[in-house]
């Protein structure tokens, strides 16, 4: 958005599922003491058998794939607004975590939850035991229980990203950018990033989150971690802090997500790029260029006070590309060590969606958000296994990594990202295949990808396996050819404008749009595909024809969050600039919508509070709680001004969540239900 600090507007792991059980039922049985209030022993043992990979992929959808038959809301325009969430007649919206607040780790600070009143920051100690800040993609990995396919719509891990931290409410300053940074003000910023894990449990019809909980657990910017696959040990991931190349601290700018069918979270990499700097004079290499590094990088200045940070740093040059990755971790073993996936390519990742055919063989997408970036899809070589959660451990570690070729004919080609394969050969400066793993983009530049209008979400049908994939928006298409850019001829985003294409039809695409595709012979290890142009979004308000968009249904512009529920009803989530202010005439501010892919109706099921983006979704199996991410509610919050930005959720309708003092505006997680019992979307 407008904040330069979110640029978006613009085991080891050990998944082995024995293990890790074994770990839980040891944590268990370690902490006995703390069970009261937390699991229960009866449904601890019940862990011991439960086939955690039955969950996930395994559903069987109700038939129709639509089934959207709530009233849509009206859109919350900016003559208006309306500071909280809004929600169809017979549902509720209930605020039930936010930044600072406990996430129920044991030891003292379990329940005790942040003062929102307190001076800031919250301290490294503090954050590490509460809520991250600027919540984005999330999952539900449900504990098991006698219901639907024996997995409880009642009771699990609510795993959620932290994106990026605005270091003028995190710092409660307006000054910034004149202050001098301390390594306690980093430490701070870096804590707040990651990922949480919270128990969340519904108690007499109420949500809530279970505080101690033995699951409860923060991943961080500084949590240490395993780098695996092809990448792993090359020299270009060695510094001098890890001359190993294989071990990292922390994961950072937490976008969207995904997870396993074997019941591991993925968490993406986005726009890491932005928290390094150098101290001194710094000139980038082509491959710093491409991805965006930069002596002032997003204006964090973490590089002043920490050398992990600064590029210039001896013996640091490498940590960057340490980040860009997509990550693995265990929900169900708080011990175990996350993995970065090198595989899976090292960009800017928006999400990661996986579609698995019934003999086992599985993909999974991923996009990498930035203005003419591409699209990737990565094979796993081995097939899941349903049967024996162990057998999966490794699967992301092994494969091929495509990026995506868009045809004007409605075809499309995956093209392999292998070394040695087509161009990315000596000749043309690739050494390994863990150099174009590191340098992804500009293999991807090499063998001719198509240009996207940045790739945000990936969602899959549940059944049809039909692939949809939100373009945001570009202001970045022109006529000068898309190559030649840099000396070695890789493209620096952002300078490319490409023209239009096919799959990008529009040279000013302000409200984006969705394409969606189907493999050849619905193989998700295909290398050929078929694609269409969901919806081009658009304002039937806007002057300029080819801006109207072609919607059936409401109005909607620069879609990012997408999922897809049980039965196939699609979820679109937005991120616009702004309270529908300006171009966003008949669209108002940031929503959530619910689409039919059969007859392509759009209708908004929710509206959001000031300057915020909706971000993040996920509903229990039975489909009746839904769980929805609010990010960066007040935006551009500075002292003293924030309450005609955004009060919320600590006013107003939907909160307070734990705190009663409002004091500044915080993202958070809404749980919503519908007041009848029944599934949201119906
Ligand atoms: Fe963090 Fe591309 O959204
Ligand atoms: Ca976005
Ligand atoms: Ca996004």
């Amino acid at each position: 958005m407008s904040s330069r600090f979110h640029p978006d507007n613009d085991e080891t792991i050990n998944p082995s599922g024995n293990a890790s059980i074994r770990d839980v039922m040891a944590e268990f049985k370690g902490r006995r003491h703390f069970l009261k209030g937390s699991l229960g022993m009866a449904t601890v043992a019940t862990l011991g058998g439960f086939g955690v990979e039955a969950r996930a992929y395994a559903g069987s959808p109700s038939p129709g794939g639509g089934g959207i038959t709530f009233a849509g809301v009206a859109p919350n325009l900016a003559a208006t607004f309306v500071d909280a969430v809004s929600v169809p007649t017979g549902y509720t919206a209930k605020t039930l975590i936010g930044w600072g607040d406990a996430i129920g780790v044991f030891g003292p600070s379990a329940t005790t939850s942040h003062d929102h009143s307190d001076p800031l920051p919250i301290s490294a100690a503090r954050q590490s035991t509460t809520f991250g800040q600027h919540n984005d993609g999330m999952h539900f990995f449900p504990f098991p229980s006698v219901g639907i396919k024996g997995e409880s719509s009642d009771r699990g891990l609510l795993v959620v990203n932290h994106e990026y931290v605005d270091p003028g409410l995190h710092a409660n300053t307006a000054t910034y950018g004149t202050i001098t940074m301390t390594k306690a003000l980093v430490d701070a910023q870096v804590a707040a990033h990651g990922v949480s894990v919270i128990e969340v449990r519904r108690q007499g019809g109420t949500w809530g989150v279970v505080r101690p909980s033995a699951f409860a657990r923060r991943i961080t910017g500084a949590t240490p971690m395993r780098i695996s696959g092809a990448a792993a040990g090359a020299e270009a991931l060695k510094t001098a802090a890890d001359p190993t190349g294989t071990s990292v601290l922390g994961t950072l700018n937490n976008c969207a997500h995904g997870f396993t069918p074997w019941g591991t979270y993925l968490t993406c990499e986005e726009n890491w790029n932005g928290y390094f700097g150098a101290v001194g004079s710094f000139t980038a290499t082509p491959a710093e260029r491409r991805y965006g590094l930069s002596a002032g990088g997003f204006g964090y200045r973490w590089h002043e006070a920490d050398n992990r940070f600064n590029l210039n740093a001896p013996g640091n040059r490498n940590e960057p590309n340490r980040f860009g990755w997509v990550v693995e971790i265990d929900p169900f073993n708080p011990t175990a060590m996350p993995v970065k996936r090198t595989g899976l390519g090292r960009i800017k990742h928006e999400s990661c969606a996986f579609a698995v055919a019934a003999d086992g063989t599985i993909c999974f997408y991923t996009g990498d958000d930035e203005r003419n970036d591409y699209m990737y899809k990565f094979v796993c070589a081995g097939k899941f296994n349903p049967r024996n959660r162990g057998a999966n451990r490794d699967l992301l570690d092994n494969g091929t990594l495509y990026v995506a070729k868009f045809n004007s004919d409605g075809t499309g080609t995956w093209l392999p990202l292998v070394f040695g394969e087509g161009a990315l050969t000596p000749a043309n400066g690739f050494t390994s295949q863990a150099d174009v793993l590191i340098r992804t983009r500009q293999a991807a530049d090499r063998v001719g990808a198509t240009m996207m209008d940045r790739p945000e979400w990936v969602a899959v049908h549940p059944t049809t396996r039909e692939v949809y994939l939100t373009l945001t928006n570009n202001n970045r298409r022109g006529s000068s050819p898309p190559s030649s850019n840099n000396p070695d001829g890789s493209t620096t985003a952002g300078s490319a404008r490409p023209p239009v294409d096919a799959a990008n039809p529009r040279n000013d695409n302000r409200y984006g749009h969705i394409i969606r595709w189907t493999e050849t012979g619905n193989d998700p290890a295909a290398t050929t595909f078929a694609w269409d142009i969901f919806v081009e979004c658009g304002d039937r308000l806007n002057p300029a024809a080819n801006l109207k968009g072609n919607i059936v249904g409401d109005d909607l512009g620069a879609p990012d969050g997408l999922w897809f529920d049980k039965d196939g009803r699609l979820w679109i989530q937005t991120d616009q600039q702004g309270d529908g202010l300006g171009d966003w005439i008949n669209i108002g501010g940031n929503a959530m919508f619910a689409a039919d892919p059969a007859t392509r109706r759009i209708t908004r099921f929710l509206t959001s509070p000031r300057n915020c983006e909706v971000t993040g979704v996920v509903s229990t199996p039975d489909g009746k709680t839904m769980f929805v991410g609010i990010q960066h509610p007040g935006e551009d919050w500075a002292p003293g001004a924030y309450t005609a930005r955004s009060t919320w959720p600590d006013s107003g309708v939907n909160g307070p969540t734990t705190q009663t003092s409002v004091s500044k505006p915080r993202s958070a997680v809404v749980v919503i239900t519908k007041d009848d019992g029944g599934v949201i979307g119906t």
